[in-house]
Order: structure tokens, then C-alpha cells, then sequence
């Protein structure tokens, strides 16, 4: 089972690239096959998860090549099934985007009900819901999502909750229907954005992306598109907040600055100092970092996804901080590890209730999740002495080339995939 080693204490210092945006990356490459043309996307991060779906992808008849490793060419000419059952697709949440993706070009489509991350229940009710409201019979059995839809008709959807996944798969389907869709109280997400432009590059008519309402002209053919994915606002996030807890400097490279911008005004308010150019960002933390609370919310709220990080980086902060959390019930299993990494959190309900600790010390942890196990690492990374994270296939579904980015701003961390490794490793650091 492959691990991090990691040898904390090292300020991380230097520049690191950011790669392209992973929930942006996942809808926009569900979304090539609504024409049988040729689509060419650019920046697609090379991660388990979208992997994971081109590969279920090509078992249904998709050609898929890889121009380079982020450069990914896809045909959709020749699906032969609508029908997406494969083991590894229900590990992922966003098998659910082949949903709307397949329901909008052949109104039909079956697919595994969606796994992902165990952070809350992730209700698919208004997925159910808006492609219901086009027209689109909705059946849940045997584990799989089945719909399909003689017509598929533009509506006036109105969504109980701002959902990313739900406002994404319903623009997409409402993309290929006939007449216009309203969808109020959409989400604001970049990535909602970026895949309403790359709908509209293949030629869809999609305007308010980024407010609350979103409103679809339906198209009956959509054609081929060149387009390169916005840079990841949370991979963003996590070195910027790496910066932060190791009082680090680190130049953030290839991001969209107005994507950060909750995050960087947390960053302040806890002391650290946040430099921004047209496309980078840099992290310089020289002081003692301070308490603050935060609330988890919509974009441009604070993102649910940067909760773990700041949460960390709050357990070395003076004072007590609270963070609450507003998207899903249940994201702080990873606080069990933290505290014993040393750090003093409480838990009650969605709130986790912090008194800073002076340091963290290195221990034998596990990565519940996605974000909870890159916020272990920078924990360890600050940490005095040794950590061991087990778990990390969580990390690898987000993060390209988590640990050899880390290394290039002077973290000690290594991948090991055994005792042996991990004895050889300690020899050459310790
Ligand atoms: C997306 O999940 C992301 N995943 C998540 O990122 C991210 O945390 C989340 O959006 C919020 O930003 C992908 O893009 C693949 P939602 P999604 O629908 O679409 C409730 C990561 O670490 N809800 O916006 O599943 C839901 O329970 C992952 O990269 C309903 O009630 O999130 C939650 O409380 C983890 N009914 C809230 O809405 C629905 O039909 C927001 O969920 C849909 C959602």
C-alpha cells in the first residue's frame, strides 16, 4: 500500500504550478461526448478521478487519446451503450455527469449511483428533480440512475439547494433540449462557469453562468471544440495554505487571483501576507498566525473543500478559532488524527471549536478523504519529527504529483509502498 513519509519542520519556499481544475475538468470531459465530433481539451489534470471516468468512457465506445499528459482528444462518434456500470465508475461522484451529458445528445442514459468522497449524505434529489422538470422519466433501481425522455423540453427549475453537481448536469441536459430552461438558485462555482463556456464553445447557448440564474436556449447539435480547463482553485488553496502552516513563501503559479479571494482574505486576517499578480499568487508567513473563525459556504464563500486546510493551519494559530461547517454534515473525521498530531479541537456538530497549539508532532495517520488528507500533509509537513499517512489513494483522485510539487518547494515527503522504503528513506533524512 503506497504512503507519505514526510519529515516535517521545513518552511516550504519556492514556486509551484497549478494544474487544471479537477471539478471542472471532470463535467467539461463528460460534457465531449454530447457531439460526434472531435473535441480537444487542454489542462486536464492527470488524477485518479478523471481517469477513472475516461476509462468508463471508453468502455462505452469513446476514443479517447492522450496528445500529451494533459492534452486529452476525445470522438464520441461511436458510443454503442447508454448504459454506465462498471466497478470503478461508482467510486467517483462525477459518474453522475454522464447522466446529464448522455440524457441531453440520446435521452436516455443508466449509470451507477455516484460514490465519492464520505463527507455527508449527497442527496441527488435535485439532479431527480431538474431532469425530471425537462421531461425525462427518472427511475432509481439496482443501484443505477435510469432515464430517458421521448422529448426532452426546456423548463423553469428552481433549485432547493445550490448545488454544483445538480446546476452542472441540468445545464447540461437542458443544453440538447428543446426551448429554454431557467434555473434559479444555480450555482456560482468557477467550475459552473467553465463548463457553461465549454457547452457554449461546442456551440450551446448558455448566459448567466456565475449568478444565480442561468438561462438555456436548447440546441439540437453541438460540434467540435478546442478548449483548455481553468486552473484548480482548490489545489490553488492547499499550497497557499501549505505556505501558511509551514511559514513558508510560496509563489502560487497559474491561477485566476479572483478564485482565491476567500481564501486570501483568511490568509490575512490570520496574518499572513498574500501578494497578487495577473496570474500567481504569493504566501509569505513571518508571524505567529492568528485565531479567526470561518464559515463554509457557496462560492464566493469560504469553499467547503479549503475546510480541512484551514482548519489545520487554525490549530497552530493563536487563541480560539471556529470553523463551521455549511455544505456537508460530515467533514471532520480527519480532526481525530490531528489531535494525535497534538492539536486541541473540538467537535459539536458542524463546528469544530479550536484553542491553538504552539506545534504539531509527527505521527502514524490516515487520509479520510480527498481535502482531509492533503490538510494531514501540510499538518505533518509543519509538524515536529516523523509522520506516516496511509490512505493516499484519497489524495491521488485530486492532486497531480502531490508529493514531487511539495518536494520542489523543499518538503521532506516521499512516497513509499512498503516497511523497506520507508527504513531506507528514514535512513537518508534522519
Ligand atoms: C461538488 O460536489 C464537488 N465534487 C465537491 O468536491 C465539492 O465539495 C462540492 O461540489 C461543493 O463545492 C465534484 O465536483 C465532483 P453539491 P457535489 O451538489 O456536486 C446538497 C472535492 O473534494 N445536495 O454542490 O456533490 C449536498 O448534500 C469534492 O473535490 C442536495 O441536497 O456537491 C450538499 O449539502 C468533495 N441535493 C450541498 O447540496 C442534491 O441533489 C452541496 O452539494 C445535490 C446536492
Amino acid at each position: 500500500m503506497e504512503q507519505y513519509y514526510i519529515k516535517g519542520g521545513n518552511p516550504l519556499v519556492g514556486e509551484v504550478e497549478i494544474g487544471g481544475a479537477k471539478n471542472a475538468a471532470l463535467p467539461i470531459l463528460a460534457a465531449a461526448i454530447m457531439t460526434d465530433e472531435t473535441v480537444h481539451i487542454d489542462n486536464v489534470p492527470d488524477v485518479r478521478d478523471t481517469n477513472v471516468l475516461l476509462t468508463a468512457m471508453e468502455n462505452i465506445g469513446v476514443i479517447v487519446r492522450h496528445e500529451d499528459r494533459h492534452r486529452i482528444t476525445i470522438n464520441a462518434a461511436n458510443v454503442h451503450e447508454t448504459v454506465v456500470d462498471d466497478d470503478n465508475i461508482k467510486k467517483i461522484r462525477a459518474s453522475y455527469y454522464l447522466i446529464g451529458a448522455m440524457l441531453g445528445k440520446y435521452k436516455h442514459a443508466e449509470v451507477t449511483l455516484p460514490g465519492g468522497c464520505d463527507i455527508g449524505c449527497r442527496a441527488i434529489d435535485q439532479h431527480i428533480k431538474g431532469f425530471r422538470a425537462l421531461g425525462a422519466d427518472v427511475v432509481v433501481e439496482h443501484g443505477m440512475i435510469k432515464t430517458h425522455a421521448e422529448h426532452l423540453r426546456g423548463s423553469h427549475i428552481y433549485m432547493d439547494v445550490s448545488s454544483v453537481g445538480a446546476t452542472i448536469n441540468v445545464m447540461m441536459a437542458a443544453a440538447m433540449a428543446e426551448g429554454k430552461t431557467i434555473i434559479e438558485n444555480a450555482a456560482k462555482e468557477p467550475h459552473v462557469v467553465d463548463v457553461a463556456n465549454f457547452l457554449n464553445s461546442m456551440g450551446a447557448s448558455i448566459r448567466g453562468a456565475g449568478t444565480d440564474v442561468i438561462r438555456i436556449k436548447g440546441v439540437s447539435k453541438l460540434h467540435g471544440s478546442e478548449y483548455t480547463i481553468i486552473p484548480d482553485q482548490i489545489e490553488a488553496g492547499t499550497f497557499m495554505f501549505a505556505a501558511a502552516v509551514t511559514r513558508g513563501d510560496v509563489t502560487v503559479r497559474n491561477v485566476i487571483p479572483k478564485h482565491l479571494e476567500s481564501i486570501t482574505s483568511k490568509l490575512l486576517e490570520i496574518g499572513c501576507e498574500v501578494m497578487e499578480e495577473d496570474d500567481q499568487v504569493r504566501v509569505v508567513c513571518s508571524r505567529p498566525l492568528r485565531h479567526t473563525k470561518v464559515k463554509t459556504l457557496p462560492y464566493p464563500g469560504f469553499p467547503t473543500d479549503m475546510q480541512p486546510q484551514i482548519t489545520v493551519a487554525l490549530g497552530l494559530s493563536e487563541g480560539t478559532s471556529i470553523v463551521t461547517e455549511s455544505i456537508f454534515e460530515n467533514r471532520f473525521k480527519y480532526v481525530d488524527e490531528l489531535t494525535r498530531m497534538g492539536a486541541n479541537i473540538k467537535v459539536e456538530g458542524n463546528t469544530a471549536i479550536i484553542d491553538g497549539v504552539a506545534k504539531y508532532t509527527g505521527a502514524g495517520i490516515s487520509a479520510p478523504d480527498l481535502r482531509a488528507g492533503a490538510a494531514l500533509v501540510l499538518a505533518a509537513l509543519s509538524a515536529e519529527g516523523e509522520s506516516l499517512l496511509d490512505n493516499i489513494r484519497y489524495i491521488q483522485r485530486g492532486y497531480e504529483d502531490f508529493h514531487l510539487k511539495l518536494q520542489g518547494l523543499g518538503a521532506q515527503i516521499k512516497l513509499v509502498d512498503s516497511e523497506n522504503d520507508y527504513a531506507k528513506f528514514h535512513l537518508l533524512t534522519g
